[in-house]
């Protein structure tokens, strides 16, 4: 089944376009990475595929629906979380969050049923030994794979996630991919993910693509990561490496480079 189909979709802001006439189609358990500078419509285009977003034209389906009717299906996680940290609330309080908003009314008391598969999903994604900590004492990396835990919890058959692995270093970033990869392998889940750095993302992307206010190009990794298709956005320093039969892009902040008058 196809998970999300766009036809000469073009998204806009009252009535400016943001991202133009996008077309693509992207099939049920298949990984998207989406790869595009500042402003290139990343999460806008996440945003109106959850329904967050509604000014668009063209034709958008979501399993075959209109987004607005697909929303049961999708889980979402934020570019930065809108969690008030101040609430002292738990990992795990956390997480059974996303097992409340579904049920469409506000709870004082967290129903068992919920605690018990928010500790499943919390388990699931490595993090079973720190339910009882505060959310906002943990890590980065940890505070993302809460965030993931939280957006599991509906059993989405969709999942967005903006920018999982921004304002991470190494350790957290291997950290948040593993469960994506295990996400990927364990559950039948098609996921779109917004990145600016497409590398170590690359192990779990069926499929790139690469826009700046409009679609530049679709298709496998190796299709859409030659060193054309990314200078034609990066500029003429960006490269793709091949390194051990593997992929290794260069799309780096060049222009911090050349205002040290250091180049590259
Ligand atoms: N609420 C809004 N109202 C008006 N314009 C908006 C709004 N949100 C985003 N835009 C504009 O839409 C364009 C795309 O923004 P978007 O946030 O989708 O980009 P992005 O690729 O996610 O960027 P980043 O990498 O910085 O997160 C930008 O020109 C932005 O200024
Ligand atoms: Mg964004």
């Amino acid at each position: 089944m196809t998970a999300v189909e766009a036809e000469n979709l073009t998204i806009l802001y009252e009535g400016k376009p943001a991202l133009s006439d996008v077309t693509f189609r992207l099939d049920e358990g298949k990984t998207l990475l989406l790869l595009g500078p500042n402003g290139a419509g990343k999460t806008t285009l996440l945003k109106t595929i959850a329904c967050f977003h509604r000014e668009y034209r063209g034709n958008l389906l979501v399993f075959g629906r209109n987004p607005c009717d697909a929303r049961h299906l999708i889980g979402y996680v934020p570019q930065s979380s809108s969690l008030n940290e101040r609430v002292p609330l738990t990992a795990l309080e956390v997480v059974a969050m996303g097992g409340l908003y579904r049920r469409g009314f506000v709870h004082f008391k967290i129903p068992e049923e919920v605690l018990k598969k928010a500790e499943e999903v919390l388990t699931f994604v490595g993090l079973g030994h720190v339910k009882d900590k505060l959310f906002r004492e943990l890590s980065e990396g940890q505070k993302q794979r809460v965030l993931l835990a939280r957006a599991l919890m509906s059993d989405p058959k969709l999942l967005l996630l903006d920018e999982p692995l921004s304002a991470l270093d190494p350790s957290a970033r291997a950290e948040v991919t593993n469960v994506l990869s295990k996400i990927k392998s364990e559950k039948n889940v098609t996921m779109i993910i917004t990145t600016h750095d497409i590398n170590p993302l690359l192990e779990i992307g069926d499929l790139v693509m690469l826009i700046n206010k409009r679609l530049i190009a679709f298709g496998k990794p190796e299709e859409v990561l030659t060193d054309g298709v990314i200078k034609s956005v990066y500029g003429p320093l960006a490269k793709v490496i091949p390194v051990g039969g593997k992929l290794y892009c260069i799309t780096g902040d060049f222009h911090l480079h050349r205002d040290r008058g250091g180049g590259l």
